[in-house]
């Protein structure tokens, strides 16, 4: 119930204030995550697809909206969710009164849009992954979220961060397995290839709105094309398009680039570039390099950072490892050797005739990095608690405007300056043009 999780918000507050560390609900009642009086009031948007992967998470909770522009698909959720209100505008969705949170599961085009409408609500929101499709998109969710950090619970769809191998990865890392870390490069092999935006081809179902799924895109006329992938693998028949995605940078960019983003505590890069297949103007790029100067921070020193993709590939360290046999990768060099990863094992290589990894501070067992536990569970449990998610829109918001960053300086082909504090490309007037889109008129991104 909305006045149970906002007295509850208030309560907290007042208690941090006192230090008072009991959670006592002004009512008298105990509270807990699990109190039957403590559920959110949950809207989905986009209620098929990769939505059915939150149904479980939200099962106990009360789903009092639902919004999809197919309305077989809010059919779907909604012989899970019957008593949720149906929308298929997710603006008209946004205006129910009684919405503690959102959980976005639409396409690309319109994550940050969903995302900063609702943190402009006071709602608590979860985006599936990319957070944006360009730098500002990605910036002007993080900023209103900054803005609204101490009241409200924000998670990006980078489930795969719950897996125990992300933190050991990160603590070979920081506590120093590979001497003074220089370099982290992610990759990925997926290869999508498509030619440009599909012609004209049949009229859309009359249970599904055309127009609104275009939303704030330019518009592209219908071809079933674009619709023609199972349930939560529907993306890959759009995400190579501009107007809809930004390929493999956005999808398992997004999933991959978290292996080293969890373990470098970087701040924006101060410099982007890329190379890759020619640019073309429809279809966003199979083959792509781009790379990052990240500046120091307290524990290490000013750093490269590169994503690969599409067959594009790091150099191996030693001709007995074949990274191309690691799909989804990462890997990181330091003055003393090589950590080598995917989202679930991890190599050490240590390196050099004085690596003999004295200078590694193991930890102890109590101090290894506690679990995440259940990714999903984490951001519903955080908008009912303390708001703390691993990957809020500030940690995943500024990853993904790096990488965002990096596919302007491939379409713009020069190394770019980039004020990260300002979000100016300030060596290239196309390149700062670049940060942002143009909408159709009638969406307003920032409303
Ligand atoms: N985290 C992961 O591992 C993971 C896996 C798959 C997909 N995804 C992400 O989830 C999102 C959805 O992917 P998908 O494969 O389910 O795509 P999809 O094309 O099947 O879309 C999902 C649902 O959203 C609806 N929808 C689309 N635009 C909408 C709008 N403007 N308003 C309301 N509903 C809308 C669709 O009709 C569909 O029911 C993508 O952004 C994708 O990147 C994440």
């Amino acid at each position: 119930m909305k006045t149970n999780i906002v007295q509850r918000r208030q309560f907290l507050k007042s208690t941090a204030a006192t230090g008072i560390g009991l959670l006592i609900l002004p009512s008298g009642t105990l509270s807990g995550a699990n109190a039957p009086s403590n559920k959110l009031n949950i809207a989905m948007i986009g209620t098929w697809g990769r939505a059915d992967a939150h149904f479980g998470a939200i099962s106990s909770e009360n789903v009092v909206a639902l919004c999809d522009v197919d309305e077989n698909h809010i059919a779907h959720a909604a012989r899970k969710f019957p008593k949720a209100k149906t929308y298929v505008d997710w603006r008209k969705c946004l205006e129910q009164k009684d919405i503690d949170a959102v959980i976005c599961c639409t396409t690309d085009h319109t994550h940050a849009f969903i995302a900063n409408w609702a943190l402009n609500r006071g709602l608590h929101c979860y985006c599936e992954k990319p957070l944006g499709n360009t730098v500002e998109e990605a910036r002007i969710v993080r900023l209103n979220y900054l803005k609204n950090k101490h009241k409200l619970a924000t998670q990006v769809g980078t489930q795969r961060h719950a897996k125990p191998n992300f933190e050991r990865v990160r603590e070979l890392i920081k506590d120093g397995a590979i001497g003074e870390l220089t370099d982290a490069y992610a990759w990925g092999n997926r290869q999508l290839r498509r030619s440009g935006y599909l012609p004209a081809k049949g009229t859309p179902p009359k249970t599904f709105h055309y127009d609104l799924w275009i939303g704030p895109a330019p518009f592209h006329p219908y071809n079933p094309g674009y619709f023609k992938g199972g349930p939560g693998m529907n993306c890959l028949s759009w995400n190579m398009y501009w107007d809809f995605g930004t390929g493999q940078v956005g999808d398992m960019g997004s999933h991959t680039i978290d292996l080293v983003w969890n373990a470098i505590d970087a701040g924006l890069p101060t410099t982007a570039e890329g190379q890759g297949e020619k640019f073309n103007p429809e279809v966003s790029p199979v083959e792509l390099h781009i790379s990052f100067d990240i500046p120091a921070n307290d524990w290490r020193g000013p750093i490269r950072v590169h994503w690969y993709q599409g067959g594009m590939m790091p150099r191996s360290p030693k001709k007995y490892i074949d990274l191309k046999r690691i799909g989804h990768g990462a890997m990181f060099k330091g003055t003393k050797g090589y950590v080598i990863c995917d989202y679930d094992s991890r190599i050490l290589l240590p390196f050099g005739d004085d690596a003999d990894l004295t200078y590694h501070k193991r930890r102890t067992k109590d101090e290894v990095i506690p679990p995440l536990g259940h990714f999903q569970k984490e951001w519903v449990n955080a908008c009912k608690g303390d708001l703390k998610t691993h990957c809020d829109f500030d940690y995943g918001g500024k990853a993904i405007e790096m990488m965002l960053l990096g596919l302007v300086a491939y379409r713009v082909g020069k190394k770019l300056d980039y004020d990260g504090a300002a979000g100016r490309v300030t060596n290239s007037a196309e390149g700062n043009d670049l940060l942002r889109r143009q909408y159709r008129p009638g969406w307003i991104l920032n409303g």
